[in-house]
């Protein structure tokens, strides 16, 4: 990895173990883009370096293709950035400055610096590379060294460009869905004209994550694949509002690609004071030519190396309870005891309790934002049962909601005017609840005074973040009228210090990022928590088709998912326990069914298949994932995940609804050594030894998976291992 500037070129060469990213100073003193994608032989052979032009440079006036574009001049695509300035100038040409290479510790940084050709704005850019990871970071910080404010109206990390892809196209990837299903998988061919992914909700949302991809369709009509074609994507680090836009022009005769991305300019406004700065969230971005499989393998490494906290990166991620499924908000000592002695017995780590255990939280309807311990439920408050927890070998994790309240709270009465609300205006509630304004600094010492102290009185090793409703009536009344439509950031940046401050302060705890269920799941939040909850649905089968949108994105290391009650509570689909173990051990294993009405043989089951699980979870939690056979496309799914070393893999295979008749297929599997002799166990049958080249060219047959909703799991090592 290196970051290069060229000075015969006046550029700069970002270039990763296989990918380059280059962009340099035009005859205008703009920052042209020249190129994104596979590392090329010599400099020379980067266009806007050697012979080749870059496609999208059509003339001198610097149209499309800006690295970074203010809004003016001629350019009618999406701009970087968009400021009125104190006079009501709102037309800004950034030229460029200055640069600077960074040597940090496990990083080689870029800053370029650009600013506007009469008014003291400073635009920094920065990029960021690192040996381990073929992907690249790059955010925007604005400052205003003037003696007025600026008003900025739009600001995105960055544009990212595409190469002119000629003849063929580009298709778009992106994950949506909603409450229950989460990080579905769509895909749509790019015509001309833009797609906006974002979000309006003040969190990440349910509704959409901030991760995309491109692949080039060929003419012909073939795209990128699992194991091959070109692939360019990125995710946002905001779990804010937050906007991914993708634009195809045909000016004026070559098809440009560009994609913007950052805080979403509805309803955004800020005030830049003099002197002061504004950052951008970081984008994260790379490219592949070996289709989206490698695109997750690259994302899940950057992440398990790079975004989650470094603190419990070497510890496996521990099987945990959780009884909001079977309980809900009846959450009483005598209970938890009981299903704590269950859970240890079957091998659990981490006892949860979940929402219902502080103030009058007897349903939905009341004490959010009551923190103190419900006398009625646990009397002597939790040090009991933590005690209790920790004497049965698991440690304690809890449940809370810092930022929301219910109007029937005493926290409210005593406060009303912490929520989000516009004067003469409905406060509009959802789950009863509405939400503070963390944008008020009152509000953040508030949250982590109690927080801190709940943590520092308790011996607790996790916290369940939850947050479960979207934002409405943004209003925040004592701000001055210019800072108004600040609070859409203020708020996510008072989130992220809060949450910072409380994981230095107690950092032997480790932390969950929920939203009822996937909505605050994003590199910005994946910073500071160490897992999330993909969805509030647990059905083992829905689950797949969310687990597998979700594993385009993010790590499976983050991802968790309780093996519950069958019939489900959702859908009444009825599985076998080990189905759902199945089905839930491709991630952060948890538990999170009536374990008290669970028979004696499922509770062995059980404890037996948690110990499977923490045989293998070092390959699911840090191994290369292979999607083998997706749940879209047929009657079977088959997911791998395989040790870096390549001498140790573990496959799950699990059927949907099965049709009589149709053939069992053959599951070959990938990212093994072919010369290597592999065992292989777990298929129905007793062990047998292949080499990787007849696992991966002639597969595994599972005939005895012949019915719906059967599953196995394969442990597959090396033989020379032990
Ligand atoms: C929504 C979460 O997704 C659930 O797991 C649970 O914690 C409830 N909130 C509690 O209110």
């Amino acid at each position: 990895m290196s970051i290069t500037y060229l000075a015969d070129n006046n550029a700069w060469l970002i270039e990763t173990t296989s990918t380059a990213y280059v962009f340099g100073v035009s005859e205008n003193n703009s920052l042209f883009h020249y190129y994104w994608g596979s590392r090329l032989p010599h400099a020379s052979d980067y266009p806007g370096l050697g012979p080749l032009k870059n496609q999208h440079i059509y003339d001198k006036g610097g149209i499309a293709a800006l690295e970074y574009a203010g809004w003016g001049g001629l350019n009618f695509t999406e701009p970087a950035l968009k400021v009125t300035f104190a006079d009501n100038v709102r037309d800004l040409v950034l030229v460029y400055q200055d640069y600077k290479i960074v040597n940090g510790k496990d990083f080689t940084g870029l800053e370029v610096t650009v600013k506007d050709t009469y008014f003291p704005l400073q635009v920094k850019l920065s990029y960021r590379v690192f040996a381990d990871t073929d992907i690249i970071e790059r955010w925007a910080t604005v400052i205003n060294q003037g003696d007025t404010p600026v008003r900025i109206e739009q600001a995105m990390a960055g544009t990212l460009f595409l190469p002119s892809p000629g003849e063929g196209n580009y298709r778009l990837t992106h994950l949506a869905g909603r409450w229950g299903a989460e990080f579905l998988l769509n895909q749509m061919p790019i015509t001309d004209g833009k797609k906006t992914l974002e979000s309006r909700r003040g969190h990440t949302s349910n509704q959409a994550t901030p991760w995309f991809a491109l692949d080039y369709v060929q003419p012909s009509g073939s795209g990128a694949d699992e194991d091959q074609g070109q692939v360019w994507f990125g995710a946002l680090g905001w779990s804010g509002n937050w906007v991914i836009s993708v634009e195809q022009t045909t000016y004026p005769v070559v098809k440009s690609v560009q994609i913007s991305a950052g805080i979403n300019p509805f309803d955004f406004g800020w005030h830049l004071k003099p002197l002061q700065s504004f950052k951008t969230p970081v984008l994260s971005f790379g490219y592949t030519n070996q289709g989206f499989g490698e695109v997750s393998r690259l994302l899940h490494r950057y992440q398990n190396r790079h975004i989650l906290p470094a603190k419990f990166l070497d510890t496996p991620r521990p099987v945990l309870y959780n009884s909001w499924e079977p309980i809900r908000f009846d959450v009483r000592e005598e209970s938890q005891i009981k299903l704590a002695e269950r859970a240890a017995r079957m091998g659990v780590e981490l006892f949860v309790v979940d929402d219902g255990w502080f103030g009058a939280r007897d349903n939905d309807r009341a004490g959010l934002g009551d923190w103190t311990v419900s006398p009625s439920k646990l009397p002597e408050g939790l040090g009991p049962l933590i005690n209790y927890v920790h004497s049965l070998g698991m440690q304690f994790g809890l449940w809370v909601e810092p930022e929301m309240i219910n109007p029937d709270s005493d926290l409210y009465r005593e406060h009303p005017d912490w929520v989000y609300h516009f004067p003469n205006r409905a406060r509009t509630e959802s789950r009863n609840q509405l939400v503070l304004n963390l944008s008020r600094l009152d509000v953040q010492e508030y949250l982590f005074n109690v927080l801190d102290s709940l943590l520092e009185n308790n011996d607790i090793a996790y916290i369940k973040w939850d947050y479960n409703r979207s934002v409405s009536e943004p209003g925040w009344p004592e701000a001055a009228p210019e800072e108004q439509r600040e609070v859409w950031v203020r708020s996510t940046l008072g989130f992220y210090t809060l949450l910072d401050r409380l994981r230095e302060a107690h950092p032997g705890v480790s932390w969950e990022s929920c939203s009822s269920g996937g909505g605050r799941v994003d590199l910005g939040v994946l910073r500071r928590t160490d897992q999330v909850w993909t969805s509030d649905n647990t059905d083992p089968y829905d689950r797949l088709f969310i687990q597998e949108g979700y594993t385009l994105g993010y790590t499976p290391r983050a991802m968790y998912s309780w093996v519950v009650d069958s019939p489900h509570w959702l859908g009444k689909r009825e599985t076998s326990l080990a189905y759902r173990f199945h089905s839930s051990m491709m991630g952060g294993l948890g538990i999170g069914g009536h374990i008290l009405n669970w028979p004696e043989e499922e509770i062995a089951t059980a404890r037996e298949m948690v110990g499977q699980y923490k045989q293998i979870r070092h390959l699911v939690q840090d191994g290369l994932l292979y999607r083998l056979l997706s749940p879209r496309h047929g009657s079977y799914t088959a997911v791998s995940y395989v040790r870096e070393d390549r001498q140790e893999a573990v496959l799950f295979v699990l059927t949907l609804g099965r049709r009589l008749g149709l053939a069992v297929p053959r599951i070959r599997l990938k990212g093994l050594e072919p010369a290597t002799l592999y065992r292989v166990g777990g298929l129905g049958t007793s062990q047998i030894t292949l080499s990787g080249a007849a696992l991966m060219e002639h597969g595994l047959s599972f005939e005895h998976l012949a019915y719906d909703f059967a599953s196995t799991m394969v442990q597959i090592k090396a033989s020379a291992m032990s």
